[in-house]
């Protein structure tokens, strides 16, 4: 699947990107770019334009956009292999056998899978040392039993800064591999030490069986609470789900999706065999689609709290683009599945269960839940809050259904409620319509991404992680040293921190950074934001300046919104502790 960087170098310099698609759209010059008609959507005015200069495309309607590769995977429906494929035919070009770089990717992925298995087996050994009994307490204390223990692989990292370290290069692991693996980190100056002490460790295992990341917790409530391994080249957290591994054979006809890894765990413990968590962060779309390859029932089992309910309602969202029917569940007087099941035990949540209400319902009683709805005004501001909700839903059917559910909860007919949605659908189509209007009037404008599931949460921020991303894209040599200044987990937006992650793992082995090098390495989506960022012109001023300040920006949005002084993810917070651990005779 990895092709040479020199063919594909040669590749793309031999199918410029305005020649392959002036053969499926006819383009015509304007400027620097050259425009067209989209064709991948419908539209009357030409938004599509394409980038000699940077060999890319960008569609300004609908966002679709990447390189020239990209654009061959879009317009024939090919994967990437056979889209490369495509291009070399085009170009009378022989495609390398796939030969010794695939084979030797090949072995060092296999070397990280058994180091992270080591690992593993060390922090579960660890556990259960008689000095270790606080860790080992702390796990019976929450409810778990040895078998189930065992059966997640639980652990325990010692509160040391090289205990897994000298373990496990003393069992023939480099330094690198480790570094690799995410299981040490590098100090300012040089020093490697170990990411996790003092936690106790849960094993994260891909759907074959590979231990390829872990999660730690520390056992009091010092902060942070859980510390997860990195982005590594086997371990990408949005294509993984926590004891999906488990979960895949169970005979349940419906799975459960939670929060954390104690809530799955408990689950597990208490005959839900069909639990997992999508680790701390809101859902993807392809874990998702994991998801609705085991099964076509989900409940969601979020947190009681705020932030969880909000949650469930993005989840919903993107489980329902699989056509997994959606059930969302409710939690009474407890914080979680996990509190719920110690508390009240298996049998009450599996009534929890069978209650669980389609999540048009939940929606419905959300919004109902926020009126008083024997008040007359209120329930006229119910309708049209609900009226709002049911226009968005697709199949007339279910609106009908869900309509007449509202209507009764607010005392009123059908046919009042029916009156509010047509409005609703109404006014929906004209904003949409007014929507791409305007966006194709303003590229540039500092927009949203286009598709939804990319959404930033802090534009401020984000958009200074882009201007980063556009800045270090036009000037490779911006990006040494870049990473002391600007740590990859000050970014806001996930799909910006995934690319800024790959820039410097590029940068650090010496490749090329350029759009090339993401092509069949983002998913079609994440390409489509990177050319709508590199299609935009740079900032002006000096770059050196511009980037400073830029980092400057996001650092100072980290400082508002509080994740920076959380002991650990400021780099000088850190260099500081390990100087101190040093001072007290500790090593690293
Ligand atoms: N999480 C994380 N990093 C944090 C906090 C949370 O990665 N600093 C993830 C973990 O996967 C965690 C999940 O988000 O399991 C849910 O967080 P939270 O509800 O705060 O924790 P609980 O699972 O309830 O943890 P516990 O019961 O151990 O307190
Ligand atoms: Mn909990």
């Amino acid at each position: 699947m990895a092709f040479d960087r020199v063919f594909l170098d040669e590749l793309s310099a031999r199918n410029d990107i305005v020649e392959v698609v002036s053969q499926y759209v006819p383009l015509k010059k304007s400027g620097a770019n050259y425009f067209g008609l989209c064709p991948f959507h419908n539209e009357k005015s030409a938004s599509f334009s394409v980038s000699p200069d940077k060999q890319i495309f960008h569609c300004f309607g609908c966002g679709a956009g990447g390189g020239v590769i990209t654009f061959v995977m879009k317009a024939e429906g090919l994967e990437f292999p056979d889209a490369v494929r495509f291009l070399a035919a085009r170009a009378g070009m022989q495609v390398p056998e796939q030969g010794e770089a695939d084979r030797q990717a090949a072995r060092r992925r296999d070397r990280l899978y058994a180091l992270c298995r080591d690992a593993g087996r060390f922090y579960y050994d660890t556990l259960w040392k008689p000095e270790n009994r606080a860790a080992q307490e702390y796990f019976l204390r929450r409810g778990l039993h040895r078998r189930t223990m065992n059966r997640f692989g639980l652990g325990y990292a010692p509160d040391s800064f090289h205990a897994l370290l000298d373990a496990m290069t003393g069992k023939g692991y480099m330094r690198e591999e480790l570094l690799d693996a995410g299981l040490v980190s590098r100090s300012e100056k040089g020093h490697i030490y170990d990411r996790f002490r003092g936690r106790v460790m849960f094993p994260i295992i891909d759907v074959r069986g590979n231990v390829i990341a872990f999660g730690g917790r520390v056992l009091d409530d010092s902060k942070p609470k859980y510390l997860n391994s990195p982005e590594t080249p086997i371990f990408h957290k949005s294509r993984n789900l926590f004891a999906m591994n488990l979960a895949k054979t169970t005979k349940n006809g419906y799975f459960i999706l939670a929060e954390g890894y104690m809530d799955v765990i408990a689950l597990h413990q208490a005959g839900f065999d069909s639990a997992v968590a999508s680790l701390g962060t809101s859902l993807t779309e392809e874990q998702a689609r994991m998801i609705a390859r085991h099964t076509d029932r989900i409940v969601i089992s979020y947190d009681a709290d705020g932030a969880g309910q909000a949650a469930a309602q993005r989840a919903i969202d993107i489980l329902k683009k699989c056509d997994l029917q959606v059930k969302v569940l409710k939690i009474p007087g407890a914080k979680d599945p996990d509190e719920f099941i110690k508390e009240r035990g298996a049998d009450a949540f599996r009534s929890l269960i069978e209650r669980s209400e389609d999540h048009n319902a939940y929606r419905i009683e959300q919004i109902a839940a926020k009126y008083d709805l024997e008040d007359d005004e209120a329930r006229v501001l119910f309708l049209r809050d609900a009226a709002r909700m049911l226009a968005g839903i697709e199949s007339s059917i279910e609106r009908e259904v869900y309509a007449g559910r509202a209507a009764k909860m607010a005392g009123v007919t059908a046919e009042a409620m029916n009156v509010e949605v047509r409005r609703e659908l109404g006014v929906r189509r004209k904003r949409q319509k007014a929507a791409e209007r305007r966006e194709i009037r303003s590229p540039v404008g500092l927009a949203q991404p286009k598709d939804r599931t990319l959404a930033y949460t802090d534009m401020k921020s984000a958009k200074a992680e882009e201007n980063v991303l556009r800045l270090l894209f036009s000037d490779q040599k911006l990006i040494a040293g870049i990473e002391q200044m600007l740590p990859p987990a000050w970014f806001s937006a996930p799909v910006l921190r995934k690319i800024y992650e790959r820039v410097l793992a590029l940068d650090r082995e010496g490749q090329i950074v350029d759009v090339l090098s993401f092509e069949g390495w983002l998913e079609p989506n994440e390409m489509s934001l990177l050319s709508g960022i590199l299609e935009q012109g740079l900032p002006p001023g000096e770059h050196r300046q511009e980037l400073a300040e830029y980092i400057n920006m996001i650092r100072m949005q980290r400082i508002r919104d509080g994740t920076l002084m959380k002991a650990g993810e400021d780099p000088l917070l850190t260099f500081g502790r390990i100087k101190k651990q040093n001072a007290g005779g500790q090593t690293i």
